[in-house]
């Protein structure tokens, strides 16, 4: 490891994780507990729990658990060299780099960065020089000064890029790394280039839009390792970030945030080209308690606007959409109608369950039986899934009313639908969380895990030793757990030596407490019903004879 084990060590033993976590989520602290919304999974209970003085993390939502270095590697999307790094600026240091692969893998993600701000400054050059690329900004209506705020480009394609980019000293490879060729040539070409600049301000990727008809409309980046992920890039987060307005406008397309910003809404966001996901939810909490979707008005709009409620159901922000009455998407409203009539739609904006219950007035005919049944129907289920009483009676009645049906029995069918989706949504959150948490082991693995972790010393214990070193796990992460026990200087090295699935494992485990006061005779019995499970198992009953008179 390039840098010295001992400066890691310091770094994490100086990072207390509830210190760093508060900086992300809000957290309550009773004892040597404290607890807070889960940043890694959209709910509206608290089930993320840190313990302060393992000072290892645990969701029982969505099982993600492990040290401040998971904590850290997974929230912002960093490799552990670069975790170390991030952590170590926090506390002020400088890391003493070795000289070999980890620094590197530190390096090369900087160069790419570089890379792709030179790559980024370049395009925009170009489009400064380009006849074509300004003459479709002024049939897109984007002004030059927002095509300067949004760092524009315009790729010409070939070996241009290439060429300027060799001309800074930059590798074919790096080119290649950066996701910036196909085939030896560069990727772009006659495209209008949307650079895609995270919060901090890096350049980590890039849309191209096709000027003209033809196909793809949008070309973009590959995912870069530790770089540009779709899953949690926000295209115009870096300039939304800053909005003093209430909330943030989520829209479909990179055209429809420029048009909006330059309206004058410095709180436009897309996603790039992907459904919304519980990586970008997060994002956005950080910056705002309320989402406005504003997607396009058609029938992949409406179902993706759907979606997203889904999503965000239990999440901590408020969600509301708009409705763009007229148009096919906010680029279209606002060149044909203005700034002032998008202004009064988003003060119209809607709830989550107005929008639902105005989707189902659209589905059905209520002037006909048949229909009227099936839309009271769906109406139910609606409202069953609200969790608030007033807005759900709030919408009841509002249901009630327009098909001319009386509020208390609309009422009770919802109640009786309520339990029943109680019932389902428990079983749907089981069958979402990760698959780790499909115990696939049995108690008695878990127990041994435990037990070595509360009271390592029994792990050189001479009464144990050839027993553990005999052991066979039947998950293959509890064999790596339990090497790493073997293996660490104490527990809190054991975020240096597993990964992220590996420590939330360790971290599920340990979340049951254990009696430490007879660890000795607890481990021989974990041991001995493993012994028995397994022989069980392969049917070797002269196997189970001999313990059972072994025992007596
Ligand atoms: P749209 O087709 O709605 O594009 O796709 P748009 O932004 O409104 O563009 P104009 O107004 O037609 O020029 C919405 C978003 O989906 C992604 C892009 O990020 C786009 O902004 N997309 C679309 C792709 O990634 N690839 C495609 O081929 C099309
Ligand atoms: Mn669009």
């Amino acid at each position: 490891m390039a840098i010295p084990r001992e400066f890691i060590d310091d770094v994490i033993a100086r990072s207390d994780l509830a210190e760093v976590a508060a900086t992300y989520v809000s957290l309550k602290t009773r004892g040597n507990e404290a607890t807070g919304l889960c940043p890694f999974h959209s709910e509206r209970s608290p089930s993320f729990h840190i313990s302060t003085d393992k000072q290892l993390y645990h969701c029982f939502g969505c099982g993600e658990g492990g040290g401040v270095v998971q904590f850290i590697q997974k929230i912002e999307n960093l490799g552990f060299v670069d975790t170390i790094e991030y952590l170590a600026k926090r506390l002020g240091l400088a890391v003493p780099y070795g000289d070999d692969e980890d620094r590197e893998a530190g390096l090369h993600r900087k160069r790419i960065l570089a890379l792709l701000k030179d790559a980024a400054r370049f395009y925009h050059s170009e489009l400064k020089l380009s006849e074509t690329g300004k003459s479709y900004l002024a049939k897109r209506r984007i002004e030059w000064s927002t095509a300067v705020r949004f760092g524009l480009g315009f790729a010409e394609g070939g070996f241009r890029l290439r060429d300027a980019m060799r001309g800074l000293g930059y590798s074919e490879a790096e080119l290649d790394a950066g996701g910036l060729r196909t085939n030896g040539r560069d990727k772009f070409f006659s495209r209008l280039i949307f650079p895609v600049i995270d919060r901090k301000g890096d350049v980590i990727g890039f849309g191209g839009r096709i000027m003209g008809d033809g196909q793809p409309k949008y070309l973009n980046s590959p995912e870069i390792p530790n770089i540009y992920s779709k899953r949690r890039a926000l295209y115009g987060i870096n300039l939304a970030k800053n909005t003093k307005r209430q909330n943030l406008i989520l829209c479909e397309g990179n055209i429809d945030v420029i048009t909006l910003h330059q309206a004058g809404f410095d709180n436009a966001i897309a996603s790039m080209g992907t459904a919304l996901t519980s990586e970008q939810c997060y994002l956005l909490s950080q910056y705002t308690k309320e989402l406005v979707i504003c997607y396009d008005n058609d029938e992949a709009g409406k179902k993706a606007t759907g979606r997203a409620l889904d999503l965000l159901r239990n999440s901590a922000l408020s969600v509301r959409v708009v409705t763009l009455e007229g148009a096919k998407d906010v680029d279209e409203l606002i060149s044909n109608n203005g700034a002032r009539a998008f202004e009064r739609l988003l003060e119209k904006r809607s709830g989550g369950t107005e929008f639902r219950l105005e989707q189902l007035r659209g589905k059905y005919d209520i002037t006909q039986n048949e229909q009227k049944l099936s839309f009271v129907k769906d109406a139910v289920q609606l409202l069953a899934s609200v969790p608030g009483n007033v807005e759900r009676e709030i919408y009841a009645a509002s249901a009630a009313e327009y098909c001319g049906i009386a509020l208390d029995g609309l009422l009770g069918d919802i109640a009786k639908a309520r339990k029943t989706f109680a019932r389902t949504e428990k079983r749907k959150t089981e069958q979402e969380l990760p698959v780790y948490s499909n115990r696939a082991y049995s108690p008695s693995e878990a127990g041994i895990i435990r037990i070595c972790s509360q009271s390592p010393e029994l792990l050189n214990n001479s009464e144990f030793s050839a027993e553990l070193s005999a052991l066979e796990f039947s998950d293959d992460r509890l064999r790596r757990i339990f090497e790493a026990l073997r293996e660490a200087s104490d527990t809190r090295a054991l975020q240096t030596i597993l990964d992220g699935e590996a420590m939330s494992l360790y971290c599920e485990i340990i979340s049951k407490p254990e009696n430490l006061s007879a660890s000795r005779e607890l481990l021989r019995d974990y041991l001995k019903t493993l012994q028995l499970d397994k022989a069980g198992k392969s049917g070797d009953f002269s196997a189970i004879m001999a313990m059972r008179k072994f025992d007596d």
